[in-house]
Parts: C-alpha cells; sequence; structure tokens
C-alpha cells in the first residue's frame, strides 16, 4: 500500500468548494479568465475536457492521491457526486463562469450529463496512473474509514 500525507487522508467533501470565476460581458457573449495560483489554489499543469458523453453514462469512478482539479461546465450540465468515505454529496455544474474545486483524497463519480455538455478540467499535475485509486475498497482504506 502507497504511503498517504495526513492533510490528504482527512480531506473532506467540505473542502471541496464552488468558486465563482470572473465574467467579462459585452454584446458578442461572455469570456471567463481562469490563471493558476490567482484564481487557484495551484498551478495548472494540464488541461483536458469530456464531450460526447452519451445519455445516461457515467465518468470518473475514483480518487486521486495528490491531485487537485477545478471542474467547469464549460457547456451545458452534469453532476458531481462527491465521496470522503464518511460524507458524500452531489454539486450540479451548470455554468461556465464557476468551478468545483475537488481537493485530493475525494472519490468522485460524474453523471446525468446533458446533450452537448463539455467538462472542462483544471489539473494539477501532468497525467500520472500512479495518482488514481479506482477501487473503492481502497479509497476506504486510504481514508482509514473501513
Ligand atoms: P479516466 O481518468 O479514467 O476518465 P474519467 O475519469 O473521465 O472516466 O481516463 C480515461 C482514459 O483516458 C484512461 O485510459 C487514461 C486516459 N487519460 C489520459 O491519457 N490523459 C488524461 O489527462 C486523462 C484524464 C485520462
Amino acid at each position: 500500500m502507497k504511503s498517504s500525507s495526513p492533510t490528504t487522508t482527512l480531506s473532506s467533501i467540505y473542502d471541496c468548494v464552488i468558486l465563482p470565476l470572473n465574467k467579462t460581458h459585452d454584446r458578442a457573449g461572455n469570456l471567463t479568465e481562469v490563471q493558476g495560483l490567482k484564481h487557484l489554489p495551484y498551478q495548472v499543469r494540464r488541461i483536458y475536457y469530456l464531450y460526447d458523453v452519451p445519455s445516461g453514462e457515467t465518468r470518473g469512478g475514483h480518487a486521486h492521491r495528490t491531485l487537485y482539479q477545478l471542474i467547469v461546465a464549460a457547456g451545458g450540465s452534469f453532476d458531481v457526486l462527491l465521496d470522503d468515505g464518511n460524507n458524500q454529496k452531489v454539486v450540479t455544474l451548470n455554468r461556465p463562469n464557476y468551478g468545483l474545486l475537488v481537493v485530493p483524497g475525494i472519490w468522485r463519480e460524474l453523471l446525468e450529463f446533458s446533450s452537448g455538455s463539455v467538462c472542462l478540467v483544471l489539473a494539477s499535475e501532468t497525467y500520472q496512473e500512479s495518482d488514481y485509486i479506482r477501487d473503492y475498497a481502497e479509497f476506504k482504506e486510504f481514508k482509514c474509514t473501513l
């Protein structure tokens, strides 16, 4: 079993908050800017986005050991289920100028994607499979909430 920092094992769904982002509005539409360290508590090292998610499909189903993410519904809407091993909450994202900060050590599932939705993720690290916990029982062990 990999060692984990106390901060990560003790993180809770209450550390995962909605961050209001800026919005520059003019007659030609809206623009939102996000800068790592300025608007987020970490530097952004990777951006990825989910799209063309078939109706009824679920994404996620894992936790990260060290990764911070800001999840934004850049288009459409979807739900994010957050689980810290003790408590769960569901957050609906449907506005491009609000993001959900997900701290390390949180199990997440993304579901109820609307047609044409785009899930934009600003991540603190490059892709590393070793940072994933993909087994829920292993996650519970990691969080010491067996
Ligand atoms: P995964 O993170 O499991 O997707 P989701 O949580 O959205 O269901 O990743 C799915 C696949 O994509 C997996 O084979 C790893 C790959 N992948 C990358 O190559 N780079 C990335 O930045 C991410 C997030 C995934």
